[in-house]
């Protein structure tokens, strides 16, 4: 078995990593399957994964699931990814407080199906009672769509009184999605593209970043120890000098 790096004692892991699951297209064509069964095979991945963040000590995990532009896709390519995540989110809510997984659900849930905006509200109110690991499903998330929704709700609040004082960034952070979430560390994107393709915008400012082409459904926890070695090799400035 290859080495687990991450577990090394003493050995540090990043609070939050961010994860964009690209690939599952590719890796069904490659098989000769339809891109649902992709999709299927990347469900099981991210059930793996958020495991393995959980038990290395990872805080936080932010995983792009589907974004604001993925509805141009087909309608049946849709349908099977709302399937697969109305199933995800019905197993999610029977375990995550076995699992001690606090899930939340970051986008416009009012854009899914009456169904899914049901189940995003259970999983919500079940995370609410779990203290620990965090694993942020992003689900009809885009990162421009969340600046601009949160600065609608900031225009709101200002405008209702319930909102005063000079806004700053910090303010700007809790009318996000992603709002009491500190921002991620390490942003990894399998499947070979190397773009944000409208992820984390706004707190991805001083992540590092970790491109590999294995495709997401091919993605394990040694690919993530490796990511997590890079990670540990950067030397973060946040604009200072050292
Ligand atoms: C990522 O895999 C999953 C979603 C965007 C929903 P893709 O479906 O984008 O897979 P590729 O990039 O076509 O291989
Ligand atoms: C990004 O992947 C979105 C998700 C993984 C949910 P895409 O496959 O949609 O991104 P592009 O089209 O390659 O930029
Ligand atoms: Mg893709």
């Amino acid at each position: 078995m290859a080495e687990n790096t991450s577990k090394k004692p003493g050995a540090s892991v990043p609070r939050h990593i961010a994860i964009i699951l690209d690939g599952n297209g590719r890796w069904a064509k490659k098989r000769g399957l339809p891109r649902t069964a992709g999709h299927a095979a990347g469900a099981e991945t991210f059930r793996k994964i958020a495991l393995y963040c959980r038990d290395i000590g990872v805080d936080y995990l932010t995983v792009y699931a589907f974004s604001t532009e993925n509805w141009k896709r087909s309608d049946d390519e849709v349908g099977a990814i709302m399937r697969l995540l109305n199933k995800y989110l019905h197993e999610a809510i029977d375990t995550m407080e076995r699992d001690g997984m606090k899930m939340r659900i970051f986008g416009d849930v009012t854009g899914l199906s009456p169904e899914l905006q049901a189940l995003a509200h259970r999983t919500d109110e079940i995370a609410d009672r779990i203290d620990g690991f965090q694993a942020n499903i992003c689900l009809n998330y885009g990162g421009r769509d969340e600046i601009v929704q949160a600065a609608r709700r900031y225009a709101r609040d200002l405008a209702e009184g319930r909102a005063e004082g000079e806004l700053t960034e910090e303010k700007f952070g809790s009318y996000l999605y992603s709002a009491g979430v500190p921002d991620p560390d390490l942003l990894i994107r399998p499947g070979g593209e190397q773009r944000l393709s409208n992820f984390l915008l706004w707190q991805c400012a001083y992540a590092e970043f970790y491109f590999t082409d294995v495709l997401w459904p091919d993605f394990t926890p040694a690919e993530l120890d490796k990511a997590i070695e890079v990670f540990r090799s950067r030397d973060r400035r946040y604009g200072g000098v050292k």
